[in-house]
């Protein structure tokens, strides 16, 4: 633990956004925490969702599954994702459900059940649209006949995934919908419908009442962030769970006209006061970043990023401070000081990313802080 740089994790605002999502949803919520919790901490961010009340957990990976299990989670887990035949054995160590992609997972999970001994839990998953896994439509009433009355695997649910949910336009969305719902009927007449039926992230859950089902899963939502400025009004409820700082390393004078920094493309066009910060795009800053106007917060004013994100460090303008920042004094670059704020949401659109792609890209070399009510000042973990 360097002290240069770390993260801070409130998980008051993740219970309250949890409590935000599943009452809007009014139906089971379950908490999707892969690409560990979207950059936040997985175990942290599932343990105060599950405190919250959401039902499950939603990972991508067996490992993710099994890093829940060994941090002591014993709540439902189930791998949205795509598997490898390597990572059934994970999957079933770790008793999360498996999502059948494709006809032949059933097989490969069923093989995985004979060596289990025991039955595995399964949910089936159909593309509407994506184009990127899942069952076809037309192949999804076949593989749930086939999976009801398969004894290796327990079918416990139907899902898709609607991939243009935070565009402005919501018909593409609405026809996707609907053709899931046509199957969710057939699969009713046929009598293989299981228990849970889901299509609605964030997104849709926030925007399009129908795609609450009788299941919703969120992940971007519960940490606070509006994945496209989409969300609307109760979207302007949930409360931002992650804030980024740096300390400042050093200060340093420099005359008008000194190229700073490597390259030298940014170049004093005054006498400025430069603060050094300590992190970099090896932390996970984005590079980008580099001459987009981005800014970051000192004693709750706004300077200016100069100059490219290094690996290690970012320079940033603190000529306008009304006093030279002391080495040791804190930099935001996501959240609030004082009054001001910044928002991972205006970063991530600074660096032109989408806010997932920002949080998910923060490095493990940061520090993580965890701010939680039993402890309110805050207590620093590894
Ligand atoms: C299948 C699936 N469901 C739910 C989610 C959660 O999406 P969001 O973070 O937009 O709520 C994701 C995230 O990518 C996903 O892949």
């Amino acid at each position: 633990m360097s002290g240069r740089a770390w993260v801070e994790l409130d998980l008051a605002a993740v219970r309250h956004n949890v409590t935000v999502a599943r009452e809007l949803a009014g139906v089971p919520l379950l908490a999707v925490v892969k690409a560990n919790g979207y950059g936040h901490g997985a175990v942290d961010v599932a343990r105060a969702a599950l405190a919250a009340g959401a039902k499950g957990l939603g990972v991508a990976t067996a490992e993710e599954a099994l890093e829940l299990r060994a941090a002591g989670i014993t709540g439902s887990i189930q791998i949205l994702g795509s598997f490898l035949p390597d990572e059934l054995a994970g999957a079933v160590e770790a008793r999360a459900c498996l999502t059948l992609h494709e006809p032949e997972d059933l097989q490969r999970v069923r093989q995985a059940a004979r060596r289990a001994g025991r039955p595995l839990p399964v949910q089936v998953i159909v593309d509407v649209g994506m184009a990127r896994h899942g069952v076809p439509l037309e192949e999804a009433l076949p593989l749930l006949e086939a999976a009801s009355r398969d004894p290796g695997v327990h079918l416990t649910g139907l899902l898709t995934h609607l991939p243009c949910a935070t565009a402005p336009d919501l018909s593409l969305t609405r026809a996707r919908l609907a053709r899931f719902r046509r199957l969710i009927a057939s699969a009713a007449v046929s009598g293989v419908l299981p228990a849970q039926v889901h299509a609605a992230a964030s997104a849709a859950l926030f925007r399009l009442p129908e795609a609450r089902l009788n299941q919703v899963r969120a992940g971007i939502a519960l940490l606070g962030l509006d994945p496209a400025q989409c969300l609307g009004e109760p979207g302007a409820r949930l409360r931002p769970a992650l804030s980024l700082r740096a300390q400042v390393m050093r200060t340093r004078q420099v005359g008008k006209g000194v190229p700073v920094g490597y390259g030298g493309r940014w170049i004093a066009p005054r006498e400025t006061t430069l603060a050094l910060l300590g992190l970099g795009y090896g932390d996970g800053l984005p590079y980008p970043l580099t001459q987009q106007g981005a800014e970051v917060l000192i004693r709750g004013q706004r300077c200016p990023v100069v100059g490219s994100v290094m690996m290690d460090y970012t320079a940033v303008d603190v000529t306008d401070l009304d006093e030279v920042p002391a080495p040791g004094d804190v930099a935001t670059i996501v959240g609030r000081c004082g009054e001001a704020e910044i928002t991972l949401v205006e970063q991530a659109e600074r660096a032109g990313l989408i806010p997932y792609a920002f949080s998910c890209g923060l490095g493990t070399r940061l520090d993580r802080v965890v701010l939680s009510e039993s402890a309110p000042a805050f207590r620093r973990v590894a």
